[in-house]
């Protein structure tokens, strides 16, 4: 299935909510040709949402020769507007723009792409233009009162579309219609499943790499550690990965990835503990940026040590190592123009980036993977639950949530007040409400406090729970204040020098996530 992104933010969503129905689905730009586009052999195409108006000077055009060609299409708001234009009917303002929640009404019983939605449903709606005529040999299924024609249907050359967005949670049968038209319309087969997906990854990798020997680096995230268990599975021991153990990883991580992975996956591990080397090179040091520096030219270094000696022990058995993995997902794929090779990796997303001499091809087994599927995979492996579950977690680590100069005691600090705030927000059941959340000690601020008979003078530890879609944005949680207040029990009663615990209430923006 391909979808065509023409400029909205919701190609993705549309792609993620295809392969939850089970269908493979790509992105690829509105600026191919129809030509480029058939040569991709997609056995169904979505024309996405976008912010022009079809009437606008150099808006994206669809050429009508796409609907020719036999293969399925569904509009979707700008791409149904795209369509009925190609097709000759007729697009124009209404004078009533709609945006958020609209209800539409089924015109007649609703059936083939509304088939199963009730006659009126809530639909989640932005557009100032409508189809004010259906083109010739379509059938009207739906209208609003700012969109006469909201949804037709070409059940002949099996073609329709539909004004609103079924890709957001919003539109309340949005799946469903979706679904209508994959299964209903188009005809496709449920046949992307994790089972599969391992499967065919399993298949690519022993394809690409062969008996040549691999090197991958373990971060304690859940991206890594799915890319080191499918090369794993794929060609076993010609894997070795490298874990840099910078001891900024919060409690039971370091572990989790030197016993737990190790025995869920039987990977070669080679541990280099630099805890030492980090410290020092970060003493002294309280500029952010600075520190993200520091912390990503010595885990280049350290990785590269590491690499020599597992290099030299290849060279000793007569063999040479050739690629590296390379956790990339889809959505970097997409947002850096979908192009090759590690240039597009995103560098804020891995600790220091690559190094800009590699000597390596890339193994890249989750590049056609959303989050979500990697963590599927992940389970199907057999992964520990703490590394699949794992919230988002910056590279520097506890580095950047200590403001102030790292220490080694003020780690230990944090750790300590981390591990419990984490433990009573999983105990509530709340981990899937939050996106992530940090924990950040405020080691260079002092506060009075009254613990036991005595006064103390303690730092605070600030909570920063948010909830998110992709980090871009996000909103404070509002956490139940009886968890808030466990939470602040328990870190100013067993963590020595904290007195005081506060809530970061501020979205982002104007905030920022971390507070480094
Ligand atoms: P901010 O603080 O920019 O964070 O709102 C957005 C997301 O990125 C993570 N983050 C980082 N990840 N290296 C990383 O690998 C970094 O230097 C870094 N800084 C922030 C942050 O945890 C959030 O998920």
């Amino acid at each position: 299935m391909l979808v065509v992104d023409y400029g909205a933010q919701y190609a993705q969503l549309i792609a993620r909510r295809v392969r939850e129905a089970n269908v493979y689905s790509e992105i690829v730009p509105h600026t191919l040709t129809t030509e480029q586009i058939l040569a991709k052999n997609p056995a169904a195409i979505i024309l996405s949402g976008g912010p022009s108006s079809v009437y606008a000077d150099g808006a994206p055009r669809v050429g009508s020769e796409l609907f020719e060609a036999g293969v399925p299409v569904f509009g979707i708001c700008y791409g149904f507007q795209a369509m009925a234009n190609a097709l000759g009917g007729l697009v124009a303002r209404t004078g009533l723009r709609e945006y958020g929640a609209t209800q539409v009404s089924a015109v007649g019983e609703p059936h083939s792409i509304l088939a199963g939605v009730p006659v009126l449903q809530s639909t989640w709606m932005s557009h100032g233009d409508a189809v004010q005529e259906a083109p010739d040999g379509f059938e009207v299924l739906a209208t609003t009162p700012g969109a006469p024609v909201a949804a037709f249907v070409n059940l002949d050359k099996s073609l329709g579309g539909v004004q609103w967005h079924p890709e957001v949670k919003h539109s309340e049968y949005g799946q469903q219609v979706l679904e209508n038209f994959l299964f209903g319309i188009a005809g496709l087969e449920r046949n992307w499943t994790t089972g599969n997906i391992v499967d065919e990854q399993i298949g690519r990798i022993r394809d690409q790499v062969g008996d040549a020997r691999v090197i991958c680096g373990l971060s304690g995230g859940v991206d890594s550690a799915v890319a080191a268990a499918l090369v794993q599975r794929a060609v076993g021991d010609q894997l070795t990965c490298v874990f840099v153990d910078h001891g900024l990883l919060r409690e039971g991580e370091a572990e989790q990835v030197e016993r737990d992975f190790v025995a869920a996956t039987g990977v070669n591990l080679y541990v280099a503990n630099e805890q030492e080397r980090f410290l020092s090179a970060l003493a002294g040091v309280t500029d952010p940026e600075q520190k993200r520096k520091i912390i990503g030219r010595e885990f280049i270094r350290a990785f590269e040590e590491a690499e020599r000696t597992i290099i030299e022990k290849a060279k000793a058995e007569g063999e040479q190592i050739r690629f590296l993995v390379q956790g990339t997902l889809y959505p970097d794929v997409v947002e850096s123009g979908g192009g090759e090779g590690a240039a597009n990796i995103k560098s804020h997303h891995n600790v220091g980036g690559l190094p800009e001499d590699m000597r390596f091809e890339l193994v890249e087994p989750l590049r056609t993977l959303f989050k979500d599927e990697v963590r599927s995979v992940g389970r199907q492996l057999g992964l520990p639950a703490e590394i699949v579950g794992r919230q988002p977690f910056p590279g520097p680590g506890l580095g950047i949530r200590i403001i102030g100069e790292v220490t080694h005691e003020r780690l230990e600090l944090l750790r300590k007040a981390d591990a419990i705030a984490r433990h009573e927000l999983t105990a509530a059941g709340l981990d899937d409400e939050v996106w992530q959340m940090p924990v950040v000690l405020l080691a260079d601020v002092r506060s009075v406090g009254v613990q036991g008979d005595g006064r103390t003078y303690g730092h605070p530890i600030v909570l920063r729970p948010v909830s998110s879609e992709d980090a871009m944005t996000a909103d404070w949680s509002r956490l139940p204040f009886d968890l808030l207040s466990r939470i602040s029990n328990r870190i100013t009663n067993e963590v020595e020098g904290v007195n005081r615990v506060v809530l970061d209430v501020t979205s982002k923006p104007p905030g920022t996530i971390e507070w480094e």
